[in-house]
């Protein structure tokens, strides 16, 4: 992929104040395959309700690489992206009231006022003044500094002596896996469940899916090492679906059944079209994948089957109970982490993540 040069020395963009004409390094999107490592203005509170927080560790989602790819036209350019992260508060609006400067926080890549009528709900994602928009609709957090509207409710607190690399994956990824694809595919004691994508966010709901002890975990993907890993990770059954007949060999392992849950983590129409495949009478296809094209929909296969396709955008709502979980250790999702960057390698970080196969890369941490 061909990296957008900026001069580094080139004038800084973006809003700035006479009182803080600071400066930082972020990612910058420009166009689909055009992204560049450069010198921006430092964010700056804009309202009482924000914090400006210093990024300590980030790192990099499939969703950036969904807009890279330019599945995302609705990114704009000039977007620095990135929608995880731990840091420090550098500084907090007059209206925030749970954290003050020097705090370590959790930032969640959802946005949530916990006003309106969806935070009400419990559905952040919606939120009517933010849901997902950190590192696509408003400034992200791959850059040394990042604004976060409505602090109180989106960032959580960091405990002295906490693994803060380990809590990196509670800002996306295992709330993403667990809600969009655990909780909404209802995994049950002695089930037999599909996850098709071994990325992060798949192994996320690997993991978390252990919370419920299916009896069978199939993990399909295109990646050897990424399914090797997945068997490390409770994964009773592996199909590399570039190699071998993925729906034949589902098929064999459940008696010509299908499964009681397929997690869709790729973001492919041939991945959903996969999971309507090895689908069971009354089962649950939870998509989580971003996607930027349509699929089909078998309606003449799927009318009489009992089944149920679920959506979500992560609401973040377990966040607090998947830290417990990786507080007692009761799932080390450290472990998903294959590289480590400064944070100033942004550009080869992407390009490793870009190359997993080939970097036999899962998570990719950065840290400043
Ligand atoms: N719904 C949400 O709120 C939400 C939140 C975060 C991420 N996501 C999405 O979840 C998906 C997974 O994210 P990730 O970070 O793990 O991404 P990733 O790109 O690291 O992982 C995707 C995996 O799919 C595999 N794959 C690609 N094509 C395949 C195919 N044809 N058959 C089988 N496997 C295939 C790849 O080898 C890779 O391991 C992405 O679409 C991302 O945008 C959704
Ligand atoms: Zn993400
Ligand atoms: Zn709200």
């Amino acid at each position: 992929m061909e990296d957008l040069i900026i001069d580094k020395a080139s004038p800084v963009t973006g809003a700035h104040t006479a009182a803080n004409m600071g400066t930082m390094k972020a990612l910058v999107y420009y166009s689909p395959g055009k992204k560049s490592w450069e010198a921006h203005a430092k964010p700056v509170i804009k309202e009482p309700t924000d914090a400006v927080v210093k990024i300590l560790k980030t790192t990099i989602c499939g969703t950036d690489l969904h807009i890279m790819k330019g599945d995302m036209p609705e990114v704009a350019s000039g977007r620095i992206l990135g929608h995880e992260g731990v840091g420090i508060i550098e500084e907090v609006g007059n209206s925030v009231s749970n954290f003050k400067k020097g705090d370590h926080v959790i930032i969640s890549c959802v946005t949530s006022c916990g006003k309106c009528d969806y935070c009400k709900k419990g559905m952040y994602s919606h939120c009517e003044k933010g849901g997902w928009i950190l590192g696509y609709m408003i400034d992200g957090c791959q850059a040394e500094y990042v604004r976060i509207p409505y602090a109180d409710n989106s960032l959580y607190p960091i405990p002295d002596g906490a693994d803060e690399e380990a809590l990196v994956m509670l800002s996306d990824i295992l709330p993403t896996g667990f809600e969009c694809g655990v909780l909404n595919g209802q995994v049950k004691p002695g089930d037999t469940i599909a996850i098709v994508g071994a990325g992060p966010v798949g192994m996320a709901a690997l993991l978390t899916s252990q919370f419920y002890t299916p009896a069978e975990i199939i993990v399909v993907d295109q990646d050897d090492n990424r399914l090797e890993v997945a068997k490390t990770f409770g994964a009773t059954h592996i199909i590399n679906s570039a190699k071998e007949n993925a729906i034949e060999k589902i098929m064999s392992l459940t008696n010509g059944k299908g499964v009681d849950t397929a997690i869709e983590a790729v973001g492919l129409p041939a991945t959903f079209e996969l999971c309507e495949e090895i689908i069971s009478a009354g089962g649950h296809i939870a998509n989580i994948g971003v996607h930027g094209k349509s699929v089909v929909l078998h309606m003449e296969k799927l009318w009489d089957r009992n089944i149920s396709i679920t959506t979500r955008l992560v609401d973040t709502v377990t966040t607090p109970m998947l830290f417990k979980t990786v507080q007692s250790k009761r799932i080390e999702p450290k472990k998903l982490i294959t590289h480590r960057f400064k944070l100033d390698e942004m550009i080869k970080a992407y390009d490793t993540f870009e190359h997993a196969a080939r970097e036999k890369a899962l998570k990719v941490l950065l840290e400043n």
